[in-house]
Order: C-alpha cells, then structure tokens, then sequence
C-alpha cells in the first residue's frame, strides 16, 4: 500500500480513536443493549450500570477512558503487530524504509534496543487480545435483545460482524500462528496442532487485509452505535 495512504489511514483511526474513547457519552443503547467496542468493558463508576458487565471499579477522571482497562491492551497489540509494524517502519520511522532504499539513521539497529526492543512483547498483547475479543463475543451475544425479550436489528449485524472480524485478525496474528504450530519437531506426531498451524497460516497470509478491514468495521461499529444511541437515527429492526 501507498506510504501516504498508510500514514493517513493510521493517523484517521488514531484521531478517531482518540477523540471517542474520551468522548464520554453515546456508547450504549439501553433498548437494544448495544455497547461500541471502545467502550467494553465498561469499568469506570463513570459508565451507565447497565453497560458494565463486569463491574465498576476505576475512578471516573477525565483523563482515564472508561475501557482504560482494554484499550491500551488493544492498542498495543495493534502497534506492535507485524503488518502495522511494516507498515509505520517504511512510512514513519524511516527505518528500515524498505529495500534498496537508502538507510537514513546512521546505523541500523533493527528491534535490538529500546524503544523498538518493546515490540518483543507482541506475544503477550496477543493473549491479551484474545481475552478482549471474548469480552467482545459476550457483548455481541447480551445485544440480542429487545425491551420485549428477544429481538434483533442491524445493530447487531454489525456487532456480530465486527467480532467476527476481530477474531480472524486476532487468529491471523503471526503470534497464534507460533502458539499452535510453533516449536514442534515433528508435525506427524501432533496431527491437530499441524492442522490448526494450517488453517491459521492460510488466513495468516491475508493478515494485512484483517488489519485493515478491522480498522474500518471498528470505526463503523462505533459509529453506529454513536447515532443510534445519540438518537440521531433509529436502529433497523428485524425482529423485536
Ligand atoms: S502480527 Fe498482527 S496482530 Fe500479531
């Protein structure tokens, strides 16, 4: 991809982002049980009781978001992934700027020292995106009501999309790939990890796709979310 299309992709999440998790309202539905994935889980005594699932326990400052708790988790493991990693090397830190191209650092000391010596710690982000995508799967699930019971509209379509999403990016992370498949001599002898190494690798190799996209669905979701909850429009209901 283009340096100029990555650097403004990144920099429009980023401010999205930015701007959302300290928005402070507009990211729950009470009818519908909607809650936007920049606010889950919701743990600041600041939130709306209904939209904490799991509790109330960080103190409602302004400077702490109210998923302070999973956002720099998240975050992170966005950072420090492979592709973004790629991606903000040739286009922001100039090194390496890519191949052939001259280095502009005078000398080049790769992942070897801080602050890019960090990025070895990609492995555990990965344990803590798996534990948020949970979370994310468990509100998706909670959404599928109605003040009448069950019920469903395309609020969650989207949520139920997006987690989806999140899941294929966070599977195709390179980390998985080594949790399942990694450090096994013989391939034979473990049949189910070498099948599961597979299929992770087959999406592994469209993990620059995951990461986009799951830019863009995270970013609609929330938006969405934002309208509907702010009574801009209503949401689209099927059933209930
Ligand atoms: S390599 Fe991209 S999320 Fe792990």
């Amino acid at each position: 991809m283009p340096t100029l299309w990555t650097n403004l992709g990144l920099a429009a999440f980023v401010i999205y982002a930015t701007i959302r998790a300290f928005w402070g309202s507009a990211y729950w539905v009470a009818d519908y049980h909607y809650l936007t994935p920049f606010y889950s889980p919701c743990v600041s005594t600041g939130c709306t009781p209904e939209a904490s699932h799991f509790g109330q326990f960080l103190p409602d400052v302004w400077w702490l978001p109210y998923a302070a708790l999973s956002l720099p988790f998240l975050l992170a493991f966005r950072l420090t992934c492979y592709y973004y990693r790629k991606a903000y090397y040739r286009s922001v830190w100039q090194s390496p700027p890519g191949c052939a191209v001259a280095e502009p650092h005078s000398t080049y000391t790769g992942e070897t020292r801080l602050p890019l010596i960090m990025q070895n710690l990609h492995r555990y982000f990965f344990y803590a995106a798996v534990i948020i995508s949970v979370i994310n799967t468990y509100d998706a699930i909670l959404a599928f009501h109605s003040p009448s019971g069950f019920g469903f509209g395309l609020g969650n379509v989207i949520l139920v999309a997006n987690v989806i999403l999140l899941w294929i990016y966070t599977v195709s992370c390179h980390s998985c790939r080594h949790v399942v498949g990694g450090r096994l001599k013989h391939f034979s002898k473990h049949p189910v990890r070498y099948w599961m190494w597979t299929q992770v690798s087959k999406l592994n190799t469209r993990h620059m796709l995951f990461a986009w996209i799951t830019l863009g669905t995270l970013v609609l979701t929330d938006f969405y979310i934002m309208l509907v909850a702010s009574g801009t429009i209503s949401d689209l209901r099927f059933i209930g």
